[in-house]
């Protein structure tokens, strides 16, 4: 466990929700048993990161807390039982906890503690702080291994392109609960936000073709040109959404078999009625992932009669990153400049961090807090 770790190190801490962040000089966390200490590189910020932190996003998380969530960074230093994980290494820290004795436990380190007393233990006793700091200690199974060598010299991607997995691997989630298939057709609604954007990447390197659902036509029109660039084999149709839930459903229609469906809508478009029209246009046996928000009646007679089902996901399990990754490694995911756009800031420049994140959204694009 010998470590060149220095004792103290900045981080943004958030002493009670609604309070700014402070940046502040905290002790080094330190290598245990089970887990590993690495430098962050690029810590992703969430669209809506202010709101989870100012307390408009009721999530529930214990304080103090050390912001953020996912990153990119580089091991310094592990537990005595890592077996294949050593320091130097690039990795992608994932923020998903899951209790080793019982995964149901689960949570997202710097953003929530879960819904089980399990969770908030976890949470609030071992791993409640994320990336927005100089080091972050992870599980070992948390840190990802990434082929530096492939990725940033064969595929031409920066560590800070990297960052944009924190995008990636939420849809790629949902698209493999509902075990989408090369050849099928899937609807991403809303397509327009940084989620839905980066599920519009996924599915058309998964090998489906992608119906895009959003209300911007201008952005609808950006993200069908810059896949085109990126997947140029890709199959991408838009739909913009009407409000008019059946002339919405006839729109899909238009496309002939649907297939699947993924929702990642943020709480705004809870009751917006795209999602309606998207599961309506399901064909029989049809498939629907809801990543987001719903607040409105979506199970109709419709499930029973067409024989549909739907799955709620949070995130995506560790088999789906490992896999995502090696498609990242296999090059089936655009290349620069057609892969991200990452706005980066230092820890001092949080505020500008969390504006910059809530308007520049949409697909291949990203912004990150490098410590
Ligand atoms: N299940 C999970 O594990 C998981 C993980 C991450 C995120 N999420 C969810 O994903 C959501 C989206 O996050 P994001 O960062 O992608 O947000 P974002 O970039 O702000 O995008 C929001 C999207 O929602 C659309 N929208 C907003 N209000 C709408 C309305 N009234 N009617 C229809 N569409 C509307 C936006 O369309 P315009 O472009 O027209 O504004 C945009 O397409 C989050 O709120 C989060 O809860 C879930």
């Amino acid at each position: 466990m010998q470590s060149h770790l220095p004792p103290q190190h900045r981080a943004l801490l958030l002493r009670e929700r609604g309070a700014d962040l402070q940046l502040e000089t905290l002790p080094t966390p330190q290598p245990t048993l089970g887990t590993a200490v690495c430098r962050v590189l690029e810590a992703g910020v969430l669209s809506y990161h202010r709101e989870i932190y100012n307390g408009k996003r009721t999530y529930p998380f214990p304080t103090p807390i050390i912001g953020g969530y996912s990153s990119i960074g580089r091991i310094v230093a592990v537990g005595e039982d890592a077996t294949t994980l050593t320091p130097g290494q690039l990795v992608w820290i994932d923020c998903v906890i899951r209790g080793r004795d019982d995964p149901s436990n689960q949570f997202l380190f710097g953003i929530h503690d879960g819904m089980t007393d399990g969770s908030r233990k976890l949470s609030r006793d071992v791993w409640r702080n994320g990336s927005f700091s100089e080091f972050v200690k992870a599980p070992l199974e948390n840190c990802i291994a990434l082929d530096e060598v492939r990725l940033c010299q064969e595929l031409g991607y920066s560590v800070r392109d990297l960052v944009y997995l924190g995008h990636l691997l939420v849809p790629f989630g949902g698209l493999r609960d509902i075990k989408l298939q090369p050849g099928e057709t899937v609807v991403i609604c809303p397509a327009t936000g940084g989620f839905g954007g980066a599920g519009v990447h996924v599915a058309a390197a998964m090998g489906a073709r992608v119906i895009a659902m959003g209300r911007n036509d201008k952005e609808l029109a950006r993200l069908k040109a810059h896949v085109g660039k990126g997947l140029p084999s890709a199959t991408i149709e838009t739909v913009k959404m009407s409000g008019d839930e059946i002339a919405d459903t006839a729109a899909l229609r238009a496309f002939g078999n649907i297939d699947a469906v993924l929702d990642l809508a943020p709480p705004a478009a809870a009751e917006s009625t795209h999602l309606k029209s998207a599961v309506s246009a399901l064909r029989y046996e049809g498939r629907c992932s809801l990543m987001g928000y719903v607040a409105q009646p979506i199970v109709n007679w419709q499930f029973m009669a067409r024989n549909l089902s739907l799955r709620g996901k949070l995130m995506y399990e560790r088999n789906d990153i490992l896999l995502f990754v090696q498609m990242l490694e296999r090059g089936l995911l655009p290349r620069s400049p057609d892969f991200v756009e990452t706005m980066s800031f230092g820890l001092g420049d949080w505020k500008q961090a969390f504006d910059a994140a809530a308007e520049f959204t949409g697909i291949g694009r990203i912004v990150s807090i490098s410590p």
